[in-house]
């Protein structure tokens, strides 16, 4: 563990120099930082597993497909434009002033008889005593160099429709990393970087170490809207396209002119109890499908709402936070964040073996 830990630094040394990133620092107690920029790194433990999706599907109740949703309880089948850390009262998120929601698509494990069950989440690493849920990441190359989202904004990145590659090779913003030891040994890289562990489809074997899942969003706002009709038009990739995680300095485009903090979600899946090839498809495909009915994985998709309290992100990315150690906010322990939850108001099976996908997995 020690040593991938130094391999995963000594890797990710240059993609972090071009950041203004300084990872050369301990991963695991948040401690010390110092590169020019800013990078938070936090967990948020699952609030509620149910079919609602207030940007995609707003007042629909339940939505096309399940979801997997963290943060602050004031997650609702619709949410207002509206300074949400305002409507709420905790988070699921290890920083008390992050009052956002963060969503994606669930993972299900397709059995040769046909049915469907869900596979478990785990805390990632460094997380320990996190309810499953999403790691978050918000980066910025320098103090004053970005600017935080405003109260009421979202947006949306990935599409769930998509079926095929989008051949941006490391630059791909999203991947699912086939961990082939455990404790998320085996591979060096930064996220969606590693060549041969990191893939924009579904892993096509079992993963010993189980999937970690990586969702890079977009880092240049047009700013003037709060949300798009697609939820992914007022926000873009800088000049020259997508980029690798972290390199948050490039040109935002003359449209999209405002640059924001880069967002990344983390999603450990524990396939441990899914390994068995007795169990897969008999023509050797991989059994895995997300809720969308997709067993590409190409149409992994995450969804965000700010709701950070009044100026706090901004203070975090102007004084570079890093990690988990940020004077300009607070932390929660595990326990006390994992109290935070929100009663699922869809009351549907989300464990059992089921024959069909919630929805019928045929939805976008
Ligand atoms: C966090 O950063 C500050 C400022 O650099 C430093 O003094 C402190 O020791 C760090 N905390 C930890 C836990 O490393
Ligand atoms: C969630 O939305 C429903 C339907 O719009 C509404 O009745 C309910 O009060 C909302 N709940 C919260 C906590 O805002
Ligand atoms: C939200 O809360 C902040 C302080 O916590 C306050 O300044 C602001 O006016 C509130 N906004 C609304 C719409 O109530
Ligand atoms: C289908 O296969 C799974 C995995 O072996 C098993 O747990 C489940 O009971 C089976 N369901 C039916 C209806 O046979
Ligand atoms: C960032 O902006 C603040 C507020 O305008 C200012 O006080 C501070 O000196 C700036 N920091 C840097 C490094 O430019
Ligand atoms: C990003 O930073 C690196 C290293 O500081 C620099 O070489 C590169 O030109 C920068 N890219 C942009 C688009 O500013």
């Amino acid at each position: 563990m020690l040593t991938s830990r130094i391999f995963f630094l000594l890797a990710i040394k240059n993609v972090a120099s071009q950041s203004g990133v300084d990872l050369d620092a301990p991963m695991l107690i948040g401690g010390g930082i110092r590169g020019p920029g800013a990078m938070l790194r936090f967990g948020c433990s699952q609030i509620v597993i149910e079919r609602l999706d207030p940007l995609v599907n707003p007042g629909m109740s339940p939505s096309t497909h399940m979801h997997q949703i963290v943060g602050s309880d004031a997650f609702n089948s619709s949410m207002p434009y509206a300074d949400i850390a305002n409507l709420s009262s905790c988070t699921s998120c290890h920083f008390t002033q992050d009052l956002s929601n963060y969503w994606t698509a669930n993972l299900y494990f397709k059995a040769r008889n046909n049915t469907y069950k869900r596979i478990p989440q785990t805390a990632n690493q460094f997380n320990d005593g996190d309810e499953g849920g999403i790691t978050v990441y918000y980066t910025s190359p320098a103090p004053n160099a970005t600017t935080a989202f405003k109260p009421g904004f979202r947006m949306l990145t990935g599409d769930a429709m998509r079926r095929t590659p989008t051949n941006l090779g490391k630059n791909k913003q999203q991947c699912y990393r086939c961990y082939p030891e455990p404790n998320w040994g085996g591979s060096p890289y930064p996220p969606c970087m590693d060549p041969k562990w990191d893939t924009e489809h579904l892993p096509q074997q079992p993963c010993p170490g189980g999937i970690r899942s990586n969702i890079i969003f977009p880092q240049c706002w047009d700013g003037k809207n709060l949300d798009s009709p697609n939820h992914q038009d007022h926000v873009a990739h800088p000049v020259g396209g997508p980029v690798a995680f972290p390199i948050v300095n490039g040109t935002c485009p003359t449209s999209h002119p405002v640059r924001v903090p880069q967002v990344m979600f983390e999603v450990m899946w524990d396939t441990s109890g899914f390994n068995d090839k007795e169990e897969w498809p008999e023509d050797g495909t991989q059994p895995l499908v997300l809720s969308t009915g997709d067993g590409t994985g190409y149409g992994q998709h995450g969804d965000y709402v700010f709701g950070w309290e009044g100026d706090s992100l901004q203070r975090s990315m102007d004084n570079h936070c890093y990690l988990r150690n940020c004077t300009q906010l607070t932390e929660q322990a595990p326990r006390i964040k994992n109290l935070c939850k929100v009663p699922d108001t869809v009351n549907e099976d989300v464990d059992g073996w089921m024959s069909e996908l919630p929805g019928g997995g045929e939805s976008g």
